[in-house]
């Protein structure tokens, strides 16, 4: 099936893309001696899950019990939830450890801690259980300057049911960053940070094995950084035009996009229709641009960090390695994206176009399968079992 066969709009995944991206993202975590656990977030595909183990990744990170679930249904024994899974959910944990599946998973709070601890014991099982640092996103995570945290790290590293095996961040606020500097802080500080407690507990007498740190953006710095021995960023199998704004990627390494014919053309615009039930309502951020400015001008840095529209358009459809500056999706409602065109356009109802998304994860949440792709010709569809999994 060659693409222009496909029904619109068609979420297209780059099986070569993917494999060099994930082949990279390895040889940086492995030349760095770095292991490798992947967020599976992003793809929600035990297939291209296995692609990472293959590549040499030592297990896979999910969310939420829910996506765990189906990821031991497919086979994989490693699962780390780097989430702060509510005690409410230990039948199911339990589950899972029951059938052999070595389960870890981020706690913030005594009272939670205490929760899994009576609840592992009950059922004779051991928990592995990490730390969440909050590095400055203020999402979870303990204060990493709180007075009393050596000391609970110390009561937790001896509570029945459960085993510390380190300490787990995510810098989310490095999708804030404004230059390829403050990225680099961001990471140098999640480092620092965790170094530090990482110290704190040491001295107390509590060895911290794992220093788990995952994002893609502060990936290719925190790789070098002393101390972290784990790095799980998710986004980087597929990247995405906020990536590409944080230089994390180039657009010939993004491997997911969208496939939108054109329905209908007006006065300086076009409509696609692909809308925010594909494309999703989530805006680029970034400091560099991929797209146009309000005046049609190339925007060197975007004012305010968020990139203008929802998506980029490639010049070539068949194509994906320029981005069409005349065009910007400024506008979804759910079935369509209305595009302003600087100038004039060659497009034409009935035409096809290819989208780069601003979040790729969102994007492959929103449909049941991908079309993996090879060049022009599509490979096969490749189901997004995790999708919606998320309890
Ligand atoms: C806790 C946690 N770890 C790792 C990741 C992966 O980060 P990224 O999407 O930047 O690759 C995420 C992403 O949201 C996350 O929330």
């Amino acid at each position: 099936v060659h693409l222009t066969e496909l029904r619109t709009p068609a979420v297209l995944v780059d099986a070569g893309r993917v494999a060099a991206n994930i082949t990279r993202m390895q040889a940086l975590a492995g030349s760095n001696g770095r292991a490798l656990r992947p967020h599976v977030k992003t793809h929600k595909s035990p297939v291209l899950a296995r692609w990472q183990l293959e590549a040499g990744a030592h297990g896979i990170c999910c969310a939420k019990p829910g996506e765990a679930e189906v990821f031991a249904d497919a086979g994989f024994d490693d699962v780390r939830l780097a989430y702060p899974v509510r005690p409410e959910h230990a039948p199911r944990i339990l589950s899972l450890l029951d059938r052999g599946v070595r389960v870890s998973l981020a706690v913030d709070r005594p009272d939670v801690v205490a929760a899994w601890s009576a609840a592992m014991r009950a059922a004779r099982h051991r928990l592995d259980v990490l730390v969440k640092v909050d590095v400055g996103f203020h999402r979870c995570g303990v204060d990493p300057h709180d007075p009393e945290l050596p000391a609970w790290l110390v009561a937790l590293a001896s509570m029945p049911g459960l085993r510390l095996t380190g300490l787990i961040s995510h810098a989310g606020h490095a999708y804030r960053a404004r230059s390829a500097d403050a990225l680099a802080a961001v990471a140098d500080e999640e480092a620092r940070l965790l170094h530090d407690v990482a110290a704190a507990a040491r001295n107390r007498g509590v060895a911290l094995g794992e220093i788990s740190v995952g994002a893609t953006p502060t990936a290719r710095y925190s790789a070098a950084m002393p101390g972290i021995t784990e790095l799980r960023p998710g986004n980087y199998v597929y990247f995405d035009r906020t990536q590409v704004a944080l230089g994390a990627a180039t657009l010939d390494d993004c491997a997911l996009t969208v496939l939108a014919t054109v329905v209908t053309a007006h006065e300086g615009r076009i409509i696609l229709d692909a809308g925010s039930k594909v494309l999703s309502s989530d805006r680029a951020t970034g400091y560099l641009t991929t797209g146009i400015d309000s005046r049609g001008a190339r925007a060197e840095r975007p004012p305010d960090g968020v990139l203008e529209g929802y998506g980029a358009i490639f010049a070539d459809a068949e194509s994906p390695l320029v981005i069409d500056e005349t065009l910007c999706i400024e506008r979804l409602s759910e079935e369509h994206a209305t595009v302003r065109v600087v100038g004039t356009t060659a497009l034409r109802p009935g035409d096809r176009v290819r989208i780069l998304p601003n979040h790729s994860c969102v994007v492959a949440n929103l449909v049941d399968s991908v079309s993996l792709i090879d060049g022009t010709a599509v490979v096969e569809r490749l189901p997004v079992a995790a999708r919606g999994r998320c309890d």
